[in-house]
C-alpha cells in the first residue's frame, strides 16, 4: 500500500503500524524511541524479578494487630511518620486510628498507646505484661550489658529495688549531707559560673554538667569541674548515642541485611568509639573511689554496690551484681539523671524568658518567702505554689520524655481487642495526655495557674504523668523534683533572664532525640540586687 508523505513522521508511523496490523508497540518505524519491546530478555527478567521481590517483601499487617496507615514495601510506614514534628504526626494518627494504633518501621511493628485511659490500662491494670523493655537485635547491640533502664527480668527487679533503697538512703535518711545540701552546693558553683559571664551565653551545656554533678555526688561521692574534658565527653556521648540510635536503628529495621554487607553501612563501628567515652570516665572515677574509699563521706551508691557484689560472691550468686553490671548501672543512672532534668530546666528558662511578667511575679513571691537572699530550701516549696505550678507547667508543655522509654511485651497480648504480638515495641505516648485539650484546656498555652485552685494552692490532676506511671515509672522523680525546685528558684532569686538585644526570641519548637529538647538559644542573666 502506498503512503502519502505529507503527515508528520509520528502520524505516519502510527498509520504504518495500524495499516500493517502491527502491535502498538512495534518499533520498526522509530528506532530512536523507547518502547517496551526495545527491552531485551535480560532486562525483562530483571524487571520480573524486581516485581516479584516487591510482591514477596510487601509488608502486610498481621491479622488483628492495631490499625495504622498503609504500608510501603521495605520501609513500612516511614513516609507517614517523616516530619520535622513527629509528635504532631503521632497526634494526627491518633485522630485517624484511635487510642491504640500500629506503625511499621521497616518490617517491625511498633504499637503506640495514647490517652490517659489506655495508658493507665496498660501500665497499671496490666502492668506486669507491659513492663518489659524491647530486646530486638538492634536493642541488644545498643544496650549490650544493660544495668537498669534497658534491663529485664531478675536483673532489672534487683537493680530497681537496690536503686530505690540507695537513692533514699543517700537522699534523706542516715547520711549527714542531705540531698538538699548536695544540690545547693552544686548550685553555688553553677550560679558563680553564670555570674562570670559578661554577655549572652547558652545555658544548656552548663546545666547538664551541673545536674550531672549532683548525681555524680550521689553515685561516687565527688563532683567534676565544668571544663573536665573526660566528664564533658562522657555527657556528650549520650547525645551521640541518641543520633546513632535514630539513624542506624531505623536503617536496621528497614534493611536488616545491611548488617551482613561488607563495610560498616549501619555505622555501628562508631558505637565502640561512643561507648569508650563513658567507659573512660567511669574507669577514672572508679579508680579514684577505690583510692579514697576509706572515707565514709565518699562511699556513695558505688560503695553500697561494691558491698552487694561481695554479698553475691559469698552467696554464690554473682550473676546479678558484678563489675559488668556495676559499670552499666552507674552509667545509665548518670545519663538518665542528667539529660532529662537539665533539658526540663532549659525549657522552663525558655518559657520564663518568653513571659517576663510571670518572671517578675515569681521573683516577688520568692523575695517575700525567702528572707535575706538565703539559698532556697525544700521547706519553702509549700509557701511558693506558683513556683511549683510553673515547674509543673514546664514538665507538661514540653515533656522531655514524650514517648517515655520504649516498653515491650514478651508474649502475645490481647489489648482492647487487638493483638500485640510478642516482642513488639510499645510506645507510651505521654505527650498525648499532657497535651490533651479535654484535660488541659488550651494545651499549647503556657499557663502555670492551671495547677492552682481558687485558694492559690496546688491542684494537680491525676492525668499529670511526665514521669510515666507503673512498675517502670521514673526512678529519679523525687530527686528530679527537688533539683527543679531548687534550681529554678535560685535562678529567679539571683537573675533576671532575657533574650540578648537584637537576637530573636527562642523558639517553642522542640527537637525529638533521646529527649525532647529546645533548639539552642542564647540568654542574658542580669544579676538582681539583693
Ligand atoms: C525532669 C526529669 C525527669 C523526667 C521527666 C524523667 C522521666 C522518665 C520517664 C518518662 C521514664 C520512663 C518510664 C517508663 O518507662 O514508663 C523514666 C525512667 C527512668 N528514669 Fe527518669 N526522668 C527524669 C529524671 C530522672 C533522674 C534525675 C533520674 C536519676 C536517678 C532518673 C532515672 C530514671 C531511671 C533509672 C529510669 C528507668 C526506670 C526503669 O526502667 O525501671 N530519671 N524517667
Amino acid at each position: 500500500m502506498a503512503h502519502r508523505c505529507i503527515d508528520s513522521p509520528e502520524v505516519s508511523r502510527r498509520r504504518v503500524c495500524r495499516e500493517h496490523g502491527a502491535s502498538r508497540f512495534s518499533t520498526t518505524a522509530m528506532p530512536m524511541e523507547w518502547t517496551w519491546a526495545s527491552l531485551n530478555a535480560g532486562t525483562y527478567l530483571l524487571l520480573c524479578f524486581l516485581i516479584l521481590f516487591i510482591i514477596l517483601t510487601y509488608p502486610r499487617r498481621r491479622k488483628n494487630v492495631p490499625p495504622g496507615p498503609a504500608l510501603f514495601p521495605l520501609i513500612g510506614n516511614l513516609p507517614s511518620l517523616a516530619s520535622r514534628q513527629p509528635l504532631e504526626k503521632f497526634s494526627q494518627l491518633r485522630k485517624q486510628y484511635g487510642d491504640v494504633y500500629g506503625v511499621y518501621i521497616g518490617k517491625d511493628l511498633t504499637v503506640v498507646i495514647n490517652g490517659y485511659d489506655a495508658i493507665h490500662e496498660a501500665l497499671i491494670k496490666r502492668g506486669k505484661v507491659f513492663s518489659m523493655r524491647p530486646r530486638s537485635e538492634f536493642h541488644q547491640i545498643m544496650f549490650k550489658d544493660p544495668g537498669i533502664v534497658f534491663a529485664n527480668g531478675r536483673l532489672w527487679k534487683e537493680h530497681r529495688k537496690f536503686a530505690q533503697m540507695a537513692l533514699n538512703e543517700f537522699g534523706y535518711e542516715w547520711t549527714e549531707r542531705t540531698m538538699e545540701d548536695r544540690i545547693n552546693d552544686e548550685l553555688s558553683h553553677f550560679l558563680n559560673k553564670i555570674r562570670s559571664y559578661s554577655g549572652p551565653f547558652d545555658v544548656s551545656e552548663l546545666l547538664t554538667l551541673s545536674v550531672a554533678n549532683v548525681i555524680s555526688g550521689i553515685l561516687f561521692g565527688r563532683r567534676c569541674e565544668y571544663d573536665d574534658p573526660c566528664f564533658v565527653a562522657c555527657l556528650n556521648s549520650v547525645g551521640e548515642a541518641a543520633k546513632l540510635f535514630s539513624t542506624s536503628g531505623v536503617l536496621m529495621s528497614c534493611f536488616p541485611w545491611l548488617r551482613q554487607m561488607p563495610g560498616d553501612l549501619l555505622g555501628l563501628n562508631k558505637l565502640d568509639e561512643i561507648r569508650r567515652k563513658p567507659k573512660d570516665f567511669l574507669k577514672f572515677v572508679f579508680s579514684w573511689h577505690s583510692s579514697v574509699s576509706a572515707r565514709p563521706e565518699v562511699q556513695g551508691v558505688l560503695g553500697m554496690y561494691k558491698q552487694e557484689i561481695e554479698a553475691g560472691r559469698r552467696n554464690g550468686h554473682p550473676e546479678v551484681f558484678n563489675e559488668t553490671t556495676m559499670r552499666a548501672f552507674m552509667g545509665e543512672l548518670l545519663s538518665a539523671g542528667s539529660e532529662t532534668t537539665a533539658t526540663c530546666i532549659v525549657w522552663i528558662v525558655l518559657y520564663l524568658i518568653l513571659n517576663p511578667e510571670l518572671q517578675q511575679k515569681l521573683q516577688a513571691h520568692i523575695d517575700d518567702v525567702i528572707e535575706n537572699g538565703r539559698p532556697p530550701s525544700l521547706a519553702d516549696r509549700k509557701h511558693l505554689p506558683l513556683v511549683e505550678a510553673t515547674i509543673l507547667e514546664g514538665l507538661r508543655i514540653a515533656p522531655v520524655a514524650p514517648l517515655s522509654v520504649p516498653h515491650s511485651v514478651h508474649e502475645d497480648v490481647n489489648f482492647r481487642g487487638f493483638l500485640i504480638p510478642a516482642e513488639t515495641t510499645v510506645l507510651i505516648n505521654i505527650h498525648s495526655v499532657l497535651k490533651d485539650p479535654c484535660i488541659f484546656e488550651d494545651p499549647d498555652v503556657f499557663r502555670p495557674e492551671r495547677f492552682l485552685n481558687s485558694d492559690g494552692n496546688l491542684d494537680v490532676p491525676k492525668e499529670f504523668l511526665p514521669f510515666s506511671i507503673g512498675r517502670r515509672s521514673c526512678l529519679g522523680e523525687s530527686l528530679a523534683r527537688m533539683e527543679l525546685f531548687l534550681c529554678v528558684t535560685s535562678l529567679l532569686q539571683n537573675f533576671t533572664m532575657t533574650t540578648p538585644e537584637n537576637e530573636p526570641t527562642p523558639s517553642r519548637e522542640g527537637v525529638l532525640g533521646m529527649t525532647f529538647c529546645p533548639g539552642h538559644f542564647k540568654m542574658v542573666a542580669k544579676p538582681r540586687s539583693k
